[in-house]
């Protein structure tokens, strides 16, 4: 039954790593005391140090496993070395080549690779190269988006592939609550992966703005319009806030780099400036002008009503499959 473990968690649901520093030890910790995989987001930057911190930081919360993301398209060699010197139960990887280099050496420290990827090429590249198991992204998804296809379409086929080899899919894009997930298990996958919900809740590192928004919008659209210069060619799903509404025809030749300054954030303890069409959401400590920040937010936000604690977001996940399965997708002929 998917709604059971996998990976060697009580439940095949991941809590996705939430850029640039929305997913702390806070949120992680919660989601692995309630039996979840929880996933911390590394800095975009080579620091080892605050890796190993954020690590450290999570492990005085809980003893429970969890994990960390890996950006692939920053640097991150040094910050590699810190995370299976630590030996996390799970690195995951984004936005670049999960290489069976990568792979070998995590097993070597007995850490578990599942990169997330957005097509059926990448899903057998990342089962040739090795991957414990995959997170599959469809175009739903908040955040930056590297599908172009839709998860309904995607996940079945990448079931197909994986077949025999004992490879977890894991769903991700759009779920919120038990009618997601119990979909995206009908569809074969083994697990589930969120982002926006969890961004919306009490432990998520997210600005209390930025939370409130997800409440009051329920729309979002697929753009290139937030850190073209940073990220270049990097789409994203972005919630429909009245700033991105009058921005979203900007010229393809604008970016964020000779933009006004509109704020500012500490980041993984780095003091950083956000400029207009930045690609950087208000965490905690931003200040400035927040309602003309980037909000990822996933096709699923319509369905967030309330900010839950992380936990209750897990428990509500798995009775509400358990109750759905039992009440609603068992052939009451056969008993
Ligand atoms: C605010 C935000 C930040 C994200 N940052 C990352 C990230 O750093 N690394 C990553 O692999 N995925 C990131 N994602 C994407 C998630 O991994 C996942 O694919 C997505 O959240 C699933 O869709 P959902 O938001 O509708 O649940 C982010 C998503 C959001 C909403």
């Amino acid at each position: 039954m998917g709604w059971r473990g996998m990976l060697g968690f009580d439940y095949g649901i991941v809590q996705a790593p939430l850029g640039p520093d929305i997913s702390g030890p806070e949120l992680v910790a919660a989601v692995a005391n309630a039996g979840a995989l929880g996933l911390l987001r590394a800095p975009d930057w080579e620091a080892p140090d605050h890796v190993r911190e954020l690590i450290m930081k999570t492990r005085s919360l809980t003893d429970k496993p969890f994990g960390i993301g890996v950006v692939l398209a920053f640097p991150h060699k040094e910050n590699l070395r810190v995370i299976l010197d630590e030996q996390v139960a799970v690195l995951q990887l984004y936005w670049g080549e999960c290489t069976e280099e990568i792979v070998n050496e995590a097993h070597k420290a007995g850490v578990k690779v599942v990169p997330q990827v957005g097509s059926i090429e990448e899903v057998k590249k990342a089962t040739d190269a090795g991957a414990d198991a995959i997170i599959l992204q469809g175009r739903e998804a908040g955040g930056h988006v590297i599908s172009q296809e839709s998860m309904i379409s995607l996940v079945p086929r990448a079931i197909d592939i994986v077949q025999g080899r004992n490879i977890p899919i894991i769903a991700a894009g759009g779920i919120v609550d038990e009618r997601g997930y119990v979909s995206a298990l009908a569809l074969g996958a083994q697990g589930i992966a969120l982002g926006t919900r969890f961004l919306a809740t009490d432990e998520s590192y997210a600005h209390p703005t930025y939370k409130r928004k997800l409440i009051e919008y329920s729309t979002t659209e697929y753009t290139d319009v937030f850190g073209r210069a940073r990220w270049p060619g990097a789409p994203h799903r972005v919630l429909k806030t009245p700033f991105f509404m009058d921005w979203r025809n900007l010229p393809s030749d604008v970016n964020e780099a000779a933009q006004p300054i509109i704020g500012h954030a500490t980041i993984h303890g780095v003091d950083k400036e956000i400029r207009r069409f930045a690609g950087t959401v208000p965490n905690a400590t931003a200040t400035g002008d927040l309602e003309s920040m980037v909000m990822y937010a996933g096709e699923g936000v319509g369905l967030i009503k309330e900010i839950l604690p992380a936990d209750e977001v897990v428990r509500r996940l798995v009775e509400g499959a358990r109750r759905m399965i039992h009440e609603r997708l068992t052939d009451d002929s056969s008993v």
